[in-house]
């Protein structure tokens, strides 16, 4: 009996040999430990192909989703995350390791579910292999880079391109007084206590300038073009950074401190993005290309700008403003799940000094010189805190934060 799919690929003999060897190759990595399902998987794949299958919607299994498992099918995330990982003492070695979740789930947590996708005649493996593998070749089982290990930086680590399904809840308000500043050691937080005004210790343990220019004097991140003259042009130390991944995190949250949440509890910090999380971002999707930006913090991070896209923390003023002066980190409604309780106040713009908020126009304040520029003709495009909002209508709040011009004073009264 021939079967049909060897009709179809002109009987070569690297054919018979892929087509052969590599199914039963597959199957036996797969089912290691357990031969006797792995002969059982065998039969009932074969008796499946005689039968026509039946037309079903075509489900693309390249593309694993958590709204399936966890909405759908109310799956626990420790059903298939397990803290620790098998390797966690491997990719992290010595004082680094600890208890984390390095490495995707298991076979075992989705046989049950997808016997039939893990036996797909699929060349040149079956296609849900590639949400963990990059190859699944005999001599190559190489899997990607589990992405909750961002702080490792060898750059020979394969990291797949993918948009996150979650947003990270970190309630900020609850840790101010508790992250102080942090050492390397991963054992010593000094506990600080927040003072207003003051910029808290504990924000530079999570954020950091990102590629700040320092005392370079190179200022823009890629070379601009000679007659930039005015435009914009992406400039280091524009953005901060923040954490990606569980190390700091971990260091209070893990089995032994009995600090909730423990790492296996991975949905009190990890929260499905609902249409919430979908705002317009004050960004052009051209501009990285145009700008031969292929850093890939700044092309995650650039289209999260919800609300001021040409902000840079490293510049002039900026550095010595408190933190919260700008974000009200130190507040509970402060949701780093819902962008829209992280908008910086236009008023913060204007800062102790009036920066660019000022008493009048002749006092040079950015905000009075635009909406001015913007009365006279309306096609004025503003491009001091924006990217592309600037052409969009002013909104009342910008109006509203201009200072109201003193009354005369009525000299009758
Ligand atoms: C059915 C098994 C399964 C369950 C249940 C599951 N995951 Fe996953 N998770 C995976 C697989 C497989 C990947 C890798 C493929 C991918 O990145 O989509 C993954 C990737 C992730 C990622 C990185 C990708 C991303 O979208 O950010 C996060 C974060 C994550 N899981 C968190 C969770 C949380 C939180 C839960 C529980 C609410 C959970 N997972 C439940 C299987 C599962
Ligand atoms: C409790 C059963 C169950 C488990 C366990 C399970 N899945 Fe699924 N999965 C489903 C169902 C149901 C679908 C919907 C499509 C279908 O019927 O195949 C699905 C769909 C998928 C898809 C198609 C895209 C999507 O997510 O909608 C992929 C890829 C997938 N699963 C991968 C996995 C992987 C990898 C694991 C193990 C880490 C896993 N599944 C564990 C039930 C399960
Ligand atoms: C949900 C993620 C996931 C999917 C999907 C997946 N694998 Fe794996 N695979 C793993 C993990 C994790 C290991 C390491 C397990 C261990 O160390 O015990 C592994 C190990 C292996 C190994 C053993 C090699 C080694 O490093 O020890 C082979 C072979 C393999 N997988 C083949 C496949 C094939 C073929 C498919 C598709 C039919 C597949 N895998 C789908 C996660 C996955
Ligand atoms: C223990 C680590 C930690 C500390 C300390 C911390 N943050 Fe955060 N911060 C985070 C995490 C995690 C996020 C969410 C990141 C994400 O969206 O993935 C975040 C998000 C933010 C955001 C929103 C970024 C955005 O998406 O636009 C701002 C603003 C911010 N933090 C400011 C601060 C300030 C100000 C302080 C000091 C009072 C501070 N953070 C202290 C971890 C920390
Ligand atoms: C003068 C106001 C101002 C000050 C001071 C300031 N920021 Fe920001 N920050 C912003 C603006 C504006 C954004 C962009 C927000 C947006 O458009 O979503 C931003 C964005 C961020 C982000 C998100 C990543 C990014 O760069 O887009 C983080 C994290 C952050 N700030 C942390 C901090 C921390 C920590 C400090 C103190 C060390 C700080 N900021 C000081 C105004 C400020
Ligand atoms: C210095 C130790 C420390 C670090 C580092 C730390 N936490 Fe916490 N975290 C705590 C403490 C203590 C609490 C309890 C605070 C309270 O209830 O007032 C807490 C509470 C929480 C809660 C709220 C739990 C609840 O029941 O509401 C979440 C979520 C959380 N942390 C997430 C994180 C994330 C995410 C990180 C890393 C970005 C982190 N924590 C880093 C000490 C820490
Ligand atoms: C104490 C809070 C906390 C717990 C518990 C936690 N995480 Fe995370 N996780 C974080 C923070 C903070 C980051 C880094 C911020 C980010 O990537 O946006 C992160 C990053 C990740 C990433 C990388 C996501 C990305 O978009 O690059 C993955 C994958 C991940 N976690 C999976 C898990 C899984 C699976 C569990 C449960 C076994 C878990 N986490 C438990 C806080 C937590
Ligand atoms: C000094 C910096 C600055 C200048 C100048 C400025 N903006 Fe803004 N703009 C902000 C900040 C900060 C926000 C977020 C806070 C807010 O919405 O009030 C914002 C928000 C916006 C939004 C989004 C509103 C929303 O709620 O989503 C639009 C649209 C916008 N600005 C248009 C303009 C226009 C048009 C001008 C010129 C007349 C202008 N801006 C000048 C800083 C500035």
């Amino acid at each position: 009996m021939k079967l049909p799919l060897f009709n179809s690929c002109q009987l070569s003999r690297v054919f018979i040999v892929l087509a052969v060897l590599l199914p039963l190759w597959l199957s036996s990595s797969i089912m290691r430990g357990n031969s006797s399902s792995f002969q059982r998987e065998r039969s009932r794949g074969r008796s499946q192909k005689k039968a026509a299958p039946p037309k079903k919607p075509k489900i693309d299994y390249t593309k694993f989703s958590h709204q399936t498992h966890v909405v759908s099918q109310k799956l626990a995330c420790d059903s298939c995350h397990k803290v620790p990982a098998k390797n966690w003492n491997v990719v992290r070695t010595g004082e680094k390791a600890f208890h984390d979740v390095t490495d995707f789930p298991e076979h075992a947590s989705c046989l049950n579910c997808h016997r039939e996708q893990f036996f797909a005649r699929e060349r040149p493996a079956p296609s849900i292999c590639s949400n963990c593998h990059i190859a699944v070749r005999p001599k190559d089982t190489t899997r990607w880079v589990f992405p909750s290990l961002g702080d490792l930086s060898d750059p020979k680590l394969k990291r797949r391109e993918f948009i996150s399904e979650f947003a990270v809840a970190f309630p900020h308000d609850k840790h101010i007084d508790v992250v102080g500043s942090f050492s390397r050691d991963r054992q010593s937080f000094i506990a600080v206590s927040f003072q207003e005004k003051k910029t808290p210790a504990s924000c530079a343990v999570c954020h950091a300038t990102y590629q700040p220019q320092g005392n370079s004097n190179e200022e823009y991140v890629t070379k601009p073009p000679k007659d930039l003259g005015d435009n914009f042009w992406l400039k280091k130390g524009t953005f901060k950074t923040i954490p990606n991944s569980h190390t700091t995190c971990f260091t209070c949250h893990n089995a032994d401190s009995g600090i909730a949440p423990e790492p296996k509890t991975c949905n009190v910090c990890h929260k499905l993005l609902s249409s919430e999380n979908k705002l317009p971002a004050d960004f052009d999707p051209t501009l990285p290309t145009r700008m031969a930006i292929t850093d890939r913090y700044v092309l995650l991070r650039w289209p999260q700008r919800f609300y001021a896209g040409a902000f840079r923390h490293e510049a002039g003023l900026h550095t010595e403003i408190s933190c919260l002066n700008c974000h009200d980190a130190a507040n509970a409604t402060f949701s780093t799940t819902n962008p829209k309780t992280l908008k910086v106040p236009i008023k913060s713009c204007g800062g102790e000094e009036g920066c660019h908020i000022t008493q009048t126009l002749d006092d040079g304040g950015a905000l009075n010189f635009e909406i001015d520029q913007r009365k006279k003709d309306p096609k004025f495009v503003c491009t001091k805190c924006h990217i592309t909002f600037g052409t969009l209508p002013t909104p009342d709040g910008h109006a509203k934060a201009l200072p109201t011009p003193k009354p005369k004073v009525n000299p009758a009264e």
